[in-house]
């Protein structure tokens, strides 16, 4: 985007904020479920957040997600955006879906897209997933902001 976005609350405040709730949940999926909560609610942009979880069948599964219904609860590592942000081990960035043939389709409001890995011991064990009914919403903020929330999140599976 051409300008960009500051949220209400910093991104460093929202990162202290999904760090107390990954301390303090009781549970893996109820840490996913309040930081997924915490980036829809922050970011006006952010339409479809989710968190995907690498299974030992080389398969991404839809945890937690604030958004429309997804067809794609489980997406096989060599499909997708989502996949090819495992096999590649890094963020990616979708500015237009339209363009990019790997794009599995959730909603057609969807316009762009960022996909970023959550990493422990030098393994991907799942990703954040965001959509964006914006063309072209994500920048580098989005993904400093958001591998820094994928750091938190790896700590629930040492
Ligand atoms: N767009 C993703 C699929 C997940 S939905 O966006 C929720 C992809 O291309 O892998």
């Amino acid at each position: 985007m051409t300008d960009e976005y500051v949220p209400d609350i910093s991104w460093d405040q929202i990162i202290k904020v999904a760090d107390d709730f990954i301390k303090t949940s009781s549970s893996r999926n109820s840490a996913f479920e309040a930081v997924v909560n915490l980036l829809h609610a922050s970011v006006p942009y952010y339409d479809w957040v989710g968190i995907y979880v690498l299974n030992s069948k080389d398969e991404l599964l839809l945890g937690p997600y604030r958004g429309d219904e997804s067809p794609h609860s489980t997406i096989p590592v060599a499909r997708g955006v989502c996949g090819a942000a495992v096999r590649e081990k890094q963020t990616i960035i979708v500015p237009d879906v339209n363009n990019d043939s790997r794009y599995l389709a959730c909603s057609l409001e969807t316009k762009s897209e960022i996909v970023v890995p959550i990493i422990a011991k030098g393994a991907v064990r799942g990703e954040i997933d965001i959509d964006s009914h914006t063309i072209d919403a994500f920048g580098t903020a989005d993904k400093d902001f958001l591998e820094a929330i994928a750091v938190k999140l790896s700590e629930l599976f040492r």
